[in-house]
């Protein structure tokens, strides 16, 4: 067999067992075999860069090569769905639709999945291109992420139209929503709302490596095209089962008013079992010619309408508001509220957002308060049972004027929701938020510390800041609460490596409002070193790319409060990187020389490419694939698992990106 048919011959062989898995549940081989064949046909792309193809299984793994988005013309618009909440308005719809036709028609109930929309072009039976659905006219072009979506087939079998479209909706299952917000909440980064959010969010990622880790999942919906095999719209869907797309299981034909409710009101519960999140029910005239007859209003489809269900909500007393103040000194007022069941768990207390919103709902203390919790994870207040007020009103809630933690009078910045406690040097949940925004991964990233450490040492005094951290000694700690030898020592050794943290992290570290990673990054490359940042002003701050009057008169207060500027001189003692290392990093150096270095994963502080440029620019050599001559490798997250059990088959250090960039500085 030639390198070439060999080729061909994993590819469909791959092809076919990710349809068996993704699509059908029903995987033929074992995890590992697959990944061997998976490896196998790397290793032969590799070698042979001539058969390249777009759609070959290993396209599915992603690239993290940064690139914006090109716009793309819809062939056919995008349109909506007409929404309906009733039965009534369900019944409306159907008699519209009987009236209009005047003969006999089916109509096909689906469910209405909860993620986000796209529209698939298939030409002669590949994957030509994925656009979201932008402003209906015309969306981005997620072709590269949508082919790291497993249930998505790259190449068809069967017997498929040569040229067509296909909708769908991308969704993230909850299992997989789930374990995202958990490993968000470890990293301290921000939760998604929910599973909708988290699947948008997910495909616009700049990072086709960082989609291929997140687990998305697929339903396609709607065909279009001018070689439709047959006129019935669940028909042809069942076909394109049969060319390998995933098509809901759940797809029922209705011939009456009353199979239509016995459909949606069967779905109501029992979509909770469901992997995925759904919202209603769709139907639609399944014949492709009486969906002509029908035809279109401006904005959606005469055929076709969608059921919402009812987003479960209970209603519940409201006993007080109280105030939660963040790391950055932001307030969020919390109902609390009578426990009640909501959707399998009792909740006692709800967000309330900001002032604006608690005005909006004119709330007083006893008023009885409705509680969503839709896809959020956080339950919300979304009305007052008004009628249920009696003569004796509660008390008006009003929000309140002084920090709850330390009593300095609130502010408001201008066009933000959000009350802040500006006493950022000495208001307790800030000093704690700041230090451990310091400590966080993203930042100075020390090892063994985490928010319930910093909380136990503050609480007996052993911290006030972040320099205090590095005067700590392992005596004063060992001994505390589940604190042995081992976990002190780990801790002080943990703090002393952050010293080799680069400037930039520790610009960001510093948590200085509106200063988040990316800002970070461009106050270091204009400021050379913290003594040139602390005596810029505002117009020079402005006048760095990206830099406006809002953070750069944040950055001046932040320099201009004596605590700060003691806090940045103690670090500086403490021997922090405070000037910029870049320069240091770039220069050649040999430091490489003659070592073969594998990239592999998804990084936190540097492209795959900037890696890739470090390596050269110290003498290395970046080599794509793992052999007994390969000296290390750089790891990210989500390092393969095929290449994590060669490496360790052949005894090849792996080396984390801070591991990396402390052997260069
Ligand atoms: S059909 C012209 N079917 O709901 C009709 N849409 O506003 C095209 N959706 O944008 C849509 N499940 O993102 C259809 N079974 C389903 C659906 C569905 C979810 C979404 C879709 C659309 C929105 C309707």
């Amino acid at each position: 067999m030639t390198a070439k048919e060999r080729i061909d011959w994993l590819r469909a062989e791959l092809h076919r067992h990710n349809h068996n898995y993704y699509v059908l549940n029903a995987p033929e081989i074992s995890d590992k075999e697959f990944d061997d064949l998976m490896r196998e046909l790397q290793d032969l792309e590799q070698e042979h860069p001539e058969y390249r193809d777009e759609n070959s299984p290993t396209m599915r793994v992603g690239s993290d090569l940064t690139k914006e988005f090109r716009q793309v013309a819809h062939k056919y618009p995008m349109l909506s769905l007409g929404n309906t909440y009733s039965e009534a308005e369900v019944t409306d719809f159907y008699e519209r639709v009987q009236k209009a036709l005047n003969e006999d028609f089916e109509i096909c109930c689906e469910l209405k999945y909860d993620g986000t929309s796209i529209s698939l072009t298939y030409e002669d039976g590949k994957l030509a291109q994925a656009v979201t659905r932008g402003d209906g006219e015309k969306g981005d072009d997620v072709t590269d992420n949508v082919k790291t979506i497993r249930s998505i087939p790259l190449v068809l079998h069967g017997n498929y139209p040569p040229s067509f479209e296909i909708r769908g909706e991308i969704l993230m299952p909850w299992k997989s929503f789930e374990a995202l917000n958990r490993e968000r909440e470890a990293r301290e980064e921000p939760l998604f709302a929910n599973p909708r959010n988290a699947a948008s969010g997910t495909l616009k990622s700049q990072n086709s490596a960082v989609v291929a880790s997140r687990k998305l999942d697929a339903y396609l919906y709607y065909l279009l095209g001018e070689e439709l095999p047959g006129d019935g719209h669940y028909e042809n869907l069942q076909m394109a089962a049969g060319w390998g797309f995933k098509i809901s299981e759940h797809m029922k034909k209705a011939h009456s008013l009353q199979e239509i409710f016995d459909y949606i009101n069967y779905w109501d519960t029992e979509r909770k079992n469901l992997p995925v999140a759904t919202d209603g029910i769709v139907l639609k005239v399944n014949s492709l010619r009486q969906q002509r007859n029908l035809g279109y209003t401006a904005k959606s489809p005469r055929w076709a309408i969608a059921y919402k269900f009812q987003a479960e909500r209970a209603l519940t007393r409201l006993n007080k508001v109280t105030y939660q103040v963040g790391r950055t000194g932001a307030i969020t007022p919390v109902a609390n509220l009578d426990p009640v069941q909501l959707s399998g768990t009792v909740v006692r207390r709800a967000s309330l957002h900001n002032a604006d919103i608690i005005e909006g709902l004119d709330l007083h203390i006893g008023d009885m308060v409705y509680v969503e919790k839709g896809g959020e994870i956080i339950p919300k207040i979304t009305g007052v049972d008004t009628e249920a007020r009696g003569i004796l009103l509660g008390e008006k809630v009003k929000f309140i004027t002084r920090c709850p933690e330390c009593g300095t009078p609130l502010v408001r910045f201008e066009g933000e929701a959000a009350h802040y406690c500006p006493n950022e040097t000495a208001c307790p949940p800030q000093i704690k938020g700041k230090i451990e925004h310091f400590i966080s991964r993203r930042a100075m990233n020390i090892d063994g510390l985490g928010p319930e450490t910093v909380d136990l040492f503050y609480r007996l005094g052993l911290i006030k800041n972040a320099a205090d951290l590095y005067q700590l000694k392992t005596e004063d700690i060992k001994g505390l609460e589940r604190m042995g030898q081992k976990s002190a020592e780990n801790i002080i050794k943990g703090i002393k490596e952050s010293r080799h943290v680069p400037y930039e992290r520790v610009l960001f570290a510093l948590g200085i409002r509106f200063v988040g990673e990316t800002v970070a990054k461009k106050l270091a490359k204009s400021f050379n070193s913290i003594e040139d940042l602390e005596q810029a002003s505002v117009e020079t701050l402005v006048g760095v790319d990206e830099i406006g009057e809002k953070i750069a008169q944040s950055i001046v207060s932040y320099f201009a409060n004596p605590l700060n500027r003691e806090l940045v001189g103690r670090l500086k003692e403490a021997g922090i990187q405070f000037c910029r290392s870049e320069e240091n990093l770039s220069e050649y150096t040999d430091k490489l020389a003659g070592l073969s270095i594998v990239i592999s994963g998804v990084f936190a502080h540097h492209s795959r490419d900037e890696y890739k440029e470090l390596i050269e620019k110290n003498g290395g050599k970046n080599v794509g694939s793992i052999s007994s001559k390969t000296s290390f490798i750089l790891a990210g997250e989500n390092m393969g698992p095929a290449k994590l059990e060669k490496a360790k088959k052949l005894g090849i250090r792996i080396l984390t990106e801070d591991d990396f960039l402390a052997m260069l500085s």
